[in-house]
């Protein structure tokens, strides 16, 4: 059995459910790397900090407000239908001469031939509990300018995990759900296995506003607070009473280059960065434009759809997905070693 399904057999456990749980598992290809920003920026060329971007190639500088899945036309995604965008900051590494190098994605635990990316999860606590979103919806999670930990221990919404050994070695248990294994932080020694990240979505919607100024006030956490990856049966607030999917992005970043502790900082402290100049971890977060064609998604989490086959939806090849990137806006060096980070002055930001 692929661990991530004993993952999930774990997740289900801890709903203590029946069955009838929908959980989307599928990987999105890299899109494009890009110092551009369509949901906090949009318009800016470049944007603050870099991203490692996936799904449909409408992804622009700006994106219109309307029904991205008819401007796109194809996604890196696995399922055909899922023309959305999800992105994040990238990882970075910084040698103890000062240096920096981006860290490569590789593809996730039981994803198949992805070029890199991100795996997407949508879950839901059973067929008619969840309302898909509608186009034109977008959302943001996180907070970039956090640098100290949130506290919410085993609900914690942003996490990495340190793979112990190749082959996703320590993939076990759900993310960001055991505060021993997951840390809001970076891992503080090297993980011989890569770092996986995951950024987590809320789950209640106020149901009318596609999107809010700061892309957080429209979508809210149930009323008993954040919740932990798949476990979905919180009750939303009076303010948001429309529950949607819940979103989770998964990135692993393959660290093992970067692991001679000769190149780590003198004083033994771990030397990643994320793109935005954070380097804690605590300031991950992500984006997504929604792109689901037509009422494809809900169908799917009717149909209490698992993994990355439903019978409602269509499965491309990786082949097929891998073809599907954009072009560049921001042309600048984002492979060799940089003396700073692509849009940061100082030599070690804050
Ligand atoms: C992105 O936006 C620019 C300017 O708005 C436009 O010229 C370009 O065609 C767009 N690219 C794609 C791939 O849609
Ligand atoms: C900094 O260190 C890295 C890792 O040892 C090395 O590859 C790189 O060339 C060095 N950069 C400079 C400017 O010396």
């Amino acid at each position: 059995m692929a661990p991530w399904l004993n993952l999930i057999a774990f997740a289900a456990v801890a709903q203590a459910q029946s069955g009838g749980n929908a959980m989307l598992r599928f990987g999105c290809s890299q899109t494009v790397i890009d110092r551009i920003d369509p949901l906090v920026d949009p318009g800016k060329v470049p944007s603050p900090h870099v991203h490692q971007v996936v799904g449909g190639d409408a992804f622009n500088v700006s994106m219109p407000m309307g029904d991205i899945s008819k401007v796109a036309k194809c996604t890196s995604c696995s399922y055909d239908e899922d023309l959305s965008n999800y992105w994040t900051a990238n990882l970075y590494f910084r040698a103890r001469n000062g240096s920096y190098k981006r860290v490569p994605q590789m593809v996730n635990d039981a994803i198949g031939s992805a070029n890199g990316g991100v795996t997407v999860y949508y879950t839901a606590p059973g067929p008619k509990t969840v309302t898909a979103f509608k186009p034109g919806f977008r959302m943001f999670a996180g907070d970039a300018k956090r640098r100290t930990s949130t506290n919410l221990g085993k609900n914690m919404q942003s996490c990495f995990r340190c793979y112990s050994g190749p082959n996703f070695k320590g993939n076990v248990y759900s993310p960001c759900f055991d505060p021993k294994l997951d840390t809001e932080g970076f891992p503080t020694t090297p993980c011989l296995g890569g770092i996986r990240s995951s950024v987590i979505f809320p789950l209640c919607w106020d149901g009318k506003t596609l999107d809010s100024p700061n892309h957080i006030d429209h979508v809210a956490h149930p009323v008993s607070g954040p919740t932990s990856f798949s476990v979905v049966n919180g009750k939303c607030p009076t303010t948001h009473p429309v529950k949607i999917p819940q979103v989770h992005l998964e990135i692993v970043w393959d660290t093992t280059k970067f692991n001679k502790k000769e190149d780590w900082p003198a004083d033994g402290s771990q030397p990643f960065v994320l793109s935005s100049g954070d380097p804690t971890g605590y300031g991950q977060h992500g984006d997504y434009v929604f792109g689901w064609k037509d009422d494809t998604l809900q169908k799917a989490m009717d149909n209490a759809c698992f993994g990355a086959t439903c019978k409602s939806l269509t499965t491309q090849s990786f082949s097929a997905a891998n073809k599907c990137t954009v072009k560049t806006v921001v042309k600048e060096n984002n492979d060799g070693w940089l003396n700073s980070l692509p849009g940061m002055d100082m030599d070690m930001p804050m």
